[in-house]
């Protein structure tokens, strides 16, 4: 708001009217900075922004930073006032806010539109409706002063831009949710991260792609790849119905949550599509991910340090490279990982199946960890705990290790082509309180034997094939000391 050069009398009026609207937005959100004023109503807004913004619609004017830019939508409308009567409350479609949803517009401008309106109502829902695609670049629903409880109601279809403008120097993440408490993306839509661009080593680009200008396609994508969709510091998280698919990077990741719900989710990219992570879980808390089918290039659901009290059923997993825990300890680093339920999984064509693995050199502790009901299908190695993970590059042995105590198998069954049980510990931390419950594995063609390292525990009922490698009781004296 420029005040220089105004009279007195103008200063007055506009001191008045910024008190007013002060005072209004107080009541529906703690107002970071004039921009949440001016988009508060969605009429307003409306009338302010198309116009401007049609011109420049098929070129993403991204920042390198990845935020977009919104210069032109602050101050939009302080007439907007009169356009309370929707009570504060109500769903708010990315169409109304002037996304085309034609697959080649910039909607970013128009979704942003929509989610501070929704940030500023009381049980509020965005709208991506069907049958529209909506060309979205990085974007970041951002909540430390949102009403609690939004929903993003996705049944349409959100496309990643491929330009390598739209991307700047790198960014972590395409889509973010964060500091929300209480956020549910559900629906029957897709988020597509039009990965393959990224995916290549040097990529090709088609000229005729209208995304693509001269500059940009002289320019290579970034060798930081986003996650597809992620969600930070948030609390009361729920993912249902969605799908997402081809992502750059990982397609889903939770860090620093608390009560996250993920169910009948699909994730779909190819086998050979590196770094494709389904679902990523760093630091969350009270995590249940149930009904969903995970296909895709990396692990289909990796469970990284600082997360606890975590449950996963009825998951289908492949292609991929099977449910993981870890890579933990890199770089010397602390990570603990408690209470982890895997039950009733079918992996088909997987890597692994159910693994844990760590780096060594690292400390901190893994425990709690049960497999229950692991159905596995031409999986190369289904059981696996590796202490010596190394991702690349050349490792060397460390004389500590992330301490991994207490990991049930129970009723593992299926085929597998290359080692059916493969535990290799740490020499200076054996695993302890592993335990092997009814577990049947088949074999085809030539394949290993079970395969163990300083692996101690219990085997609770006699196995398919015979495991004989693992010990019973405890290391002694080099019994894990580590705690978390
Ligand atoms: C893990 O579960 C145990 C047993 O139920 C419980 O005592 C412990 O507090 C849990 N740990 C975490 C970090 O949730
Ligand atoms: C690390 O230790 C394991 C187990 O003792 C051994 O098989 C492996 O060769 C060692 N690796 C290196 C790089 O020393």
């Amino acid at each position: 708001m420029e005040m220089g050069g105004k009279n007195l009398k103008c200063l007055a009026t506009i001191a008045f009217i910024c008190a007013f609207v002060w005072s209004f937005s107080l009541q529906n959100c703690q107002a970071r900075g004039g921009k949440h004023w001016a988009h508060r109503k969605t009429g307003g807004y409306r009338h302010g922004r198309i116009h401007r913004h049609r011109g420049g619609s098929s070129s993403l004017g991204l920042t390198d930073s990845g935020h977009v830019g919104s210069e032109d939508v602050v101050g939009a409308s302080l007439a907007s006032k009169g356009d309370a009567s929707k009570g504060g409350s109500g769903n708010f479609n990315v169409l109304d806010f002037g996304a085309k949803g034609d697959g080649r517009a910039d909607d970013t401008k128009a979704f942003q539109a929509a989610w501070e309106s929704a940030c500023n109502a009381e049980k509020s829902t965005v709208e991506v409706p069907s049958g529209s695609e909506f060309l979205v670049g990085p974007i970041s629903f951002s909540g430390p002063n949102c009403k609690p409880n939004i929903v993003f109601q996705l049944d349409g279809k959100i496309i990643a831009p491929t330009s390598p403008s739209a991307w700047g120097s790198g960014l972590l993440q395409w889509i973010e949710f964060t500091k929300l408490k209480g956020i549910t993306v559900k629906g029957t839509g897709t988020i597509d991260g039009q990965g393959s661009v990224w995916w290549n080593d040097s990529p090709t680009y088609d000229p005729t792609d209208e995304n693509l200008d001269k500059e940009s396609s002289s320019r290579k994508l970034p060798s930081t790849k986003p996650t597809a969709l992620r969600f930070y510091g948030s609390d009361g998280v729920t993912v249902s119905g969605i799908t997402i698919q081809n992502s750059q990077q990982a397609h889903l990741k939770f860090d620093s949550c608390t009560s996250v719900q993920v169910s009948s989710l699909t994730i779909s990219s190819p086998g050979d599509s590196p770094n494709t992570d389904g679902i990523h879980l760093q630091n969350s808390q009270n995590v249940i991910i149930s009904n969903s089918n995970l296909a895709c290039g990396d692990d289909c659901i990796s469970i990284q340090t600082g997360s606890s009290a975590v449950y996963i059923h009825n998951v289908n997993c492949g292609p991929g490279h099977g449910i993981s825990i870890g890579g933990l300890g890199r770089d010397q680093t602390k990570a603990c990982v408690s209470n982890v339920t895997v039950r009733d999984v079918k992996l088909q064509n997987t890597m692994n199946g159910v693994r844990i693995k760590t780096w060594q050199g690292g400390s901190g502790l893994v425990q709690g960890i049960l497999f229950s009901n692991i159905q596995v299908s031409d999986v190369k190695t289904p059981i696996m705990i590796d202490q010596y993970y190394c991702d690349g590059g050349s490792c060397h042995n460390g004389s500590s290790a992330v301490a991994i105590s207490g990991v049930n198998y129970v009723n593992i069954r299926g085929t597998y082509t290359s080692t059916p049980v493969h535990l290799a510990c740490s020499d200076s931390l054996p695993c302890t309180g592993v335990t092997l419950d009814t577990i049947q594995l088949e074999g085809s063609g030539r394949s290993n034997e079970p395969f163990c390292w300083k692996a101690y525990g219990e085997l609770k009922t006699s196995t398919v094939p015979a495991i004989e490698c693992l010990q019973s009781g405890n290391p002694g004296k080099a019994q894990s000391h580590n705690s978390c």
